[in-house]
């Protein structure tokens, strides 16, 4: 794992974005996962702008988003296809049938994961997984007790993530739904390299169980200490309570994994 601390929530979105374009530009063929949340707003803008100034080409590379809630049809503005294409997709040249979100409206729940979790093996796997974690430290909506080896499943919602969504759906915690489908942690572990941004203040005590404490089911963003090529892009506020950082800025200063990147 690689941690490396920018100053600021707009230095790390920045560096996040330029890490992105670098994989995309290095293999036009990529398979991104994406991930929604506040934070990933403005990675999703910068990377709007790099297609925009610099023609940044995404129009072969295929996406399949980390999780979508039950009971949401994509033109519901809360749901994260709506996200996804007001965020990113209609800001870039991407195609649309290469943009895959698991189907919250789809009949047979079941089948739906396994048919999502069947698309991303077919891809060939995911090249790059972009993560948020959420207040609960999940990654994905895999709440506290999620297997750290499940695979795209439905998963219910832990009242801490549904108070931490509750802006989202205009402050009313009875929209929120209740149910999502999900990558699994396995699923997430599974992808070649693994990309988590997180910023801000209020996630300075989560971030730090992430990334020095024990691996836990209860903490499912704590599984990322076992994927080979993990790096956390995290900002002062956030690594306010990491003890480590003398060590993680000199291995970035020295030794950093994306060496392009000091
Ligand atoms: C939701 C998503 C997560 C995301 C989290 C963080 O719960 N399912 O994938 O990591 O939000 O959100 P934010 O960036 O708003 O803190």
């Amino acid at each position: 794992m690689e941690v490396i601390i920018q100053p600021n929530a707009a230095a790390a979105a920045t560096l996040v974005a330029r890490l992105i374009a670098r994989e995309l530009k290095a293999n036009p063929h990529i398979v991104l996962g994406l991930a929604t949340g506040a934070t990933m707003e403005s990675v999703y803008r910068i990377l709007a702008k790099m297609y925009r100034e610099t023609h940044l080409d995404f129009s072969l590379c295929r996406t399949f988003n980390l999780d979508e809630y039950v009971g949401l049809p994509p033109e519901d503005p809360h749901s994260y296809r709506y996200y996804m294409n007001e965020y990113l997709f209609k800001n870039v040249n991407v195609d649309l049938r290469n943009t895959h979100l698991p189907n919250g409206m789809a009949a047979d729940l079941s089948a739906e994961c396994a048919r999502y979790e069947n698309a991303i093996k077919q891809s060939g796997g995911i090249g790059l997984q972009l993560l948020g974690v959420g207040a609960d430290g999940h990654i994905g909506f895999n709440e506290p007790l999620s297997a750290l080896r499940s695979h795209t499943r439905v998963k219910a919602l832990a009242p801490a993530t549904i108070e931490q969504n509750t802006p989202h759906f205009g402050g009313d915690k009875s929209k929120v739904p209740r149910r999502a489908i999900t990558m699994g942690v396995g699923t997430i572990l599974s992808s070649h390299r693994c990309l988590a941004l997180v910023t801000g203040a209020h996630k300075a005590e989560i971030i730090a169980k992430t990334v020095e404490g024990p691996i836990t089911s209860m903490i499912t963003a704590t599984a990322l200490q076992l994927h080979p090529h993990c790096t956390f892009v995290v900002d002062e506020a956030a690594a306010a309570k990491l003890s480590g950082t003398e060590y993680y800025r000199w291995i970035f200063a020295n030794e950093p994994e994306w060496l392009e990147y000091r």
